[in-house]
């Protein structure tokens, strides 16, 4: 696989972020300073993707409480409260920002030591695990998925699980990559993904940059072309699982699983275990994030609606269970009936 650019780049307590925004056209880093600038640059998408946003939201813990060393370990550790809560507030949907704040929040608290300096080295010390178990982890669901890829098959994919939305081979692509690697042939096919293009910018970039074979594709395309007998399998990634296995993923996701019901071709959706939320018991109560007009009256900066128009932009949307074949972790393929096997597996 060729070298794709670093997503976050953790450099002696600087943190650099990939700005994705300005894919494919451009490839910069951009130097993370303060709190807000982390909130910004994970809500308008600099850095995106459930597993990116936990690393991100990990590191961006550090540098928001990094002047704060001074403070009393009790202050200190207040201050750790307020501004994971304020990050964590950049975006709703994936769970795994939450999940990455909780686990520095609860090692902060079970740090033994009294000096804020060294508390803040322990935690350093975690978000560095966090990243390292993140690429591990993307590993994982890879040699756990590659079997469904065959030769000569053709595989849909939805917004971009890729490596740009992980630190490591991503999670739908992981698959992808690893049977790309052991000389599999095969077609991936990749939805352009309105509004916001992460298929078209993202996916389409990182998996021709690495070799592999991949046709772009408009949304609208997709049944057509599973009409064609060219679609044998779909993998998408998701940004948050419920305890009864409904998957919440990029709008779209939902149409596509419908699609693939109707075709005959199995859905499987590839995450690792901070995505799994067995705090949810159903998608029905995931939060879903509900994103700016300009999104959708907007093609890039050239208005394509009319002024005034009423418009929504739901971000995300739940692919019901019953539509799911199988979930790709990194503890295996876990099949329905998911509420049951979730929870042996995680609680
Ligand atoms: O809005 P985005 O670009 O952050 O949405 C990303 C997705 O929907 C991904 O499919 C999901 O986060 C899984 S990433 C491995």
């Amino acid at each position: 696989m060729t070298q794709l650019p670093q997503t976050i780049r953790w450099n002696e307590g600087t943190l650099y972020l990939l700005d994705q925004t300005k894919l494919p056209l451009e490839v910069v880093e951009e130097k993370q300073e303060t709190a807000e600038q982390i909130w910004n640059s994970i809500e308008q998408l600099k850095v995106r993707g459930a597993p990116a946003i936990g690393v991100a939201g990990a590191y961006g813990l550090l540098v928001a409480i990094q002047k704060n060393t001074g403070l009393n370990k009790e202050e200190f550790l207040q201050k750790i409260e307020e501004k994971a809560d304020y990050l964590d507030s950049a975006r709703p949907t994936a769970v795994n920002l939450k999940w990455a704040l909780d686990r520095m929040q609860n090692s902060a608290k079970l740090f033994p030591g009294a000096e804020s300096k060294d508390l803040y080295k322990h935690l350093e010390e975690e978000a560095i695990r966090i990243h390292e178990e993140d690429v591990q982890l993307c590993l994982k669901m890879g040699v756990n998925g590659v079997g469904l890829i065959k030769e000569g098959m053709g595989v849909l994919t939805h917004c971009n699980a890729g490596a740009l939305a992980t630190t490591g081979i991503g999670t739908a692509t992981a698959p992808m990559y690893l049977a790309h690697q052991s000389g599999v042939k095969f077609r991936v096919y990749a939805d352009e993904t309105r509004p916001l293009l992460q298929g078209a910018r993202l996916t389409s970039w990182e998996l021709q940059q690495s070799g592999l074979d991949v046709t772009l594709l408009t949304d609208n395309m997709a049944a057509h072309i599973m009409s064609k007998g060219l679609i044998d399998l779909v993998i998408t990634g998701t940004d948050r699982v419920a305890a009864n296995g409904d998957v919440a993923n990029k709008i779209g996701t939902h149409g596509v699983a419908i699609l693939a019901k109707y075709f005959g071709i199995p859905f499987y959706v590839a995450c690792p275990y901070s995505t799994i939320d067995l705090n949810t018991t159903e998608g029905s109560e995931i939060v879903i994030e509900e994103r700016k007009a300009e999104e959708v009256t907007h093609f890039g900066l050239r208005r394509t609606a009319p002024e005034k128009i009423k418009t929504c932009n739901p971000a995300f949307d739940v692919t019901p269970k019953e539509l799911v074949t199988g979930l790709i972790t990194e503890k295996g393929i876990i099949r329905a009936p998911f509420g049951d096997n979730l929870s042996k597996e995680y609680l």
